[in-house]
């Protein structure tokens, strides 16, 4: 059996072991966003390092687990804390919690993440839908013998971010009056932040906002059929854009700053989606 299905098959069955729930939709948690799933009710919990050969994240203020709820009537499944390139595992690793979410039985992927803006109208603090995304800077977690089980060798990413669901996500952000950008997210590997040479260029490609996650987590859901979408919290203005320095600290202070917005909007568009499901 391919090793990376195998590995899979290994954690789901340690997970299912420990709690039998099966999700509708997927979420996850970005860094400093993870206080939604506090003020849930919690169904299940399960730490990464608990389960068998489960990638484990190190950043600081990243908690590393699965929650277990529901968002209205929605059975949710939610990351609170993800794996990262920059932490130095393959990137088939990174995205083996998305699959193992797939796994576990959700149709829809609902992933956030704090990120520097690159467009000039963005501000700290603005929320953007992503539109589409630029991951060829990041190896492809595809890459490697096809698993069949999941999907096909070539897939098809004309339509990574569902606009079905983004127009929810649009929906709801109007309900709430919570302004909301569209636009194209670029992954980079990190752990820097990136030159003002390197944002000059993400912004020639077409990119909105740059982050170190995401993008191959998109595509190892949409190879694996599930629906995708998104949304990046503008949580400072890009190398070069901003005056300042660029700091762990300050990402975290905007992202705290906006959680509230942020969970709501989130909290309504899932429970919107749930008649998607
Ligand atoms: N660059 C990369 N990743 C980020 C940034 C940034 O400016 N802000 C938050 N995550």
């Amino acid at each position: 059996m391919n090793p990376v299905y195998q590995k899979l098959e290994l954690c789901y069955q340690s997970i299912r072991n420990k709690i039998p729930f099966t999700p509708k939709a997927a979420l996850v948690l970005g860094s400093g966003l993870g206080a939604l799933a506090d003020e849930l009710l919690q169904e299940g919990v399960i730490e990464y390092n608990e389960i068998e050969g489960f990638p484990i994240s190190t950043v600081f203020g990243h908690k590393g687990r699965f929650v277990f709820s529901h968002i209205q009537d929605v059975p949710v499944v939610i990351m609170q804390g993800r794996v990262h390139y920059y932490e130095g595992y393959s990137i088939t690793d990174v995205v083996l919690p998305i699959r193992l979410m797939g796994r576990m039985g959700a149709k829809l992927l609902f992933l956030t993440n704090a990120s520097g803006g690159i467009n000039h109208t963005y501000r700290a603090g603005d929320f953007m839908v992503i539109t589409d995304h630029i991951a060829s800077f990041v190896p492809n977690p595809l890459i490697g013998q096809n698993i069949d089980e999941l999907g096909v060798r070539f897939p098809d990413m004309s339509h990574v971010y569902d606009p079905g669901l983004n127009g929810i996500i649009e929906r709801e952000a109007g309900k709430l009056q919570i302004p909301l950008k569209k636009g194209v997210y670029i992954q980079l590997t990190g752990p820097s932040y990136e030159t003002p040479a390197e944002i000059r260029m993400a912004g020639a490609m077409g990119a909105d906002a740059v982050g170190m996650s995401t993008a191959c987590e998109a595509i190892a859901a949409v190879h694996a059929g599930m629906k995708v979408c998104g949304i990046s919290c503008i949580t400072n203005l890009a190398a070069g854009i901003s005056p300042k320095p660029l700091t762990h600290e300050e990402v975290k202070e905007t992202a705290d700053r906006v959680a509230p917005l942020f969970k709501s909007l989130i909290k309504a568009s899932v429970a919107a989606m749930g008649d998607m499901l």
